[in-house]
């Protein structure tokens, strides 16, 4: 395991396989940067011509949370390496196969079961590891809920523990809300488990995404390396915008960099991990961590000498990465605006008329109003110009109904 693997020829008897159980426009990237390396590369969804699809060796589509179909089409692939780019996987399985031997998983099979549900994470960086987070109780009814909101306090934080994105989340300010906050809840809770979580309202000056990647060094132990400070806005908990480097308080950064060393280092494994954080003056507080590219690191592909996605796939195979700036730089969310499939985009020369700009459009086959469909970057000598150009970009792409 602690070797560089020895990277073979794709559909060859040599080939280096890598599954990517997700394949959306994270996991896409990821792909292609595998496919510099000549690595075969598989992509799996739930949803056929998902973004990663369309540029991998081969494709499945199956339902990820269905154990026994996960692990049929990893006995019929025999990837060397499973890496799970989404959280909705049935992980038990994952942990069952890596236990047997049969997989190694990306970081660690445990990392992929304890994200996925907000209470292992919680519960691991508070309770275990001693760090700082928003004060939280977990409900499984609504009068646990009501007992819990009294006990953190208002304004409250309420999120099913299976959920991403935002869904079913919702920040109330009085105990006449919790009902509506529980049925809300309910509904956008990825598996109605009829569990949340609700947390105390941190009131943060700024929030950001320490990109922090596990590599294997020269002798062969981990070393554990960090990029700078992504800073991003959420709307409705998805992010619209996200830029680099984010300025910070000298001590806020130690910190920061002190607690995702603590939850990457438990976490284990080799990879890239999204350490999410909430900043006030020099205080920092774990919010969350994905063990794989985030979202709001799409700015990397024009800030960083490697991406966040470039600096994944090296480090899972125990390569080397790189994690300096290039330069200051922004990306803004381009949405989809329209429920349709197969939708157009005008304006694309538009945007990238926009000086130092660049746009990624997904490919996403079906649109929806507030789906991510693509993204401007921008780059700048500075953090501020880089943002305004991001969204003028952003905003001169323009998603239309095909005729
Ligand atoms: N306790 C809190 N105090 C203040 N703001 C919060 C709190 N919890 C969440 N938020 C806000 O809501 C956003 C989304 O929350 P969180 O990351 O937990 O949800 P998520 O569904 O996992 O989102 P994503 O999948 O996009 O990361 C945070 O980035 C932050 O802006
Ligand atoms: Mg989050």
């Amino acid at each position: 395991m602690n070797t560089p693997r020895t990277l073979g020829t794709p559909l060859s008897p040599t080939a280096t396989k890598v599954m990517l159980l997700g394949s959306g426009e994270l996991g896409k990237e990821v792909i292609i940067a595998l496919q510099r390396l000549g690595v075969e590369v598989i992509a799996v969804d739930r949803y056929p011509n998902a973004p990663g699809h369309q540029v991998a060796h081969r494709a499945h589509v199956i339902n990820m949370t269905d154990g026994d179909a996960l692990a049929a089409l990893i006995e019929q692939e025999k990837p060397d390496l499973v890496v799970p780019e989404i959280e909705a996987i049935a992980t038990d399985k994952l942990a069952e196969l890596e236990q047997a031997g049969k997989i190694t998983c990306i970081p660690t099979a445990r990392a992929a079961q304890l994200t996925m549900n907000r209470e292992g994470i919680r519960r691991l960086a508070a309770e275990t590891l001693g760090i700082a987070t928003s004060p939280y109780r977990f409900a499984s009814s609504l009068e646990e809920l009501a007992a819990g909101a009294e006990a953190v306090g208002f304004p409250c934080v309420i999120k099913p523990v299976m959920s991403s994105s935002g869904k079913g989340q919702s920040k109330i300010d009085s105990a006449a809300e919790v009902k509506a906050a529980w049925d809300y809840a309910a509904a956008g809770s990825r598996v109605d488990s009829g569990r949340v979580i609700v947390e105390g309202f941190i009131d943060f000056d700024y929030e950001i995404t320490l990109l922090t990647v596990r590599s294997l060094g020269e002798d062969g132990q981990v070393i554990t390396q960090y990029c700078e400070p992504i800073g991003h806005v959420q709307v409705q908990g998805d992010y619209v915008e996200s830029w680099q480097p984010c300025r910070m308080d000298p001590v806020a950064l130690v910190r920061a960099r002190d607690i995702a060393g603590k939850v990457t280092a438990d976490l284990g494994g080799l990879g890239l991990f999204g350490v999410e954080l909430f900043v006030k003056d020099d205080m920092v507080w774990f919010s969350e961590v994905s063990p794989r590219p985030h979202d709001t690191g799409m700015v990397t592909m024009a800030t960083q000498v490697q991406s966040e996605f470039e600096l994944h796939a090296k480090a899972i195979l125990g390569l080397p990465v790189n994690v300096a700036l290039k330069a200051p730089g922004a990306s803004a969310v381009i949405y989809g605006q329209h429920e349709a499939a197969g939708i157009a985009f005008e304006g694309v020369a538009d945007a990238l008329r926009v000086p130092n700009t660049d746009i990624r459009l997904f490919g996403k086959p079906e649109s929806f109003a507030r789906r991510r469909m693509g993204v401007a970057l921008a780059t700048a000598d500075d953090v501020e110009t880089a943002r305004v150009n991001a969204k003028l970009a952003a905003s001169k792409v323009k998603p239309v109904l095909a005729k």
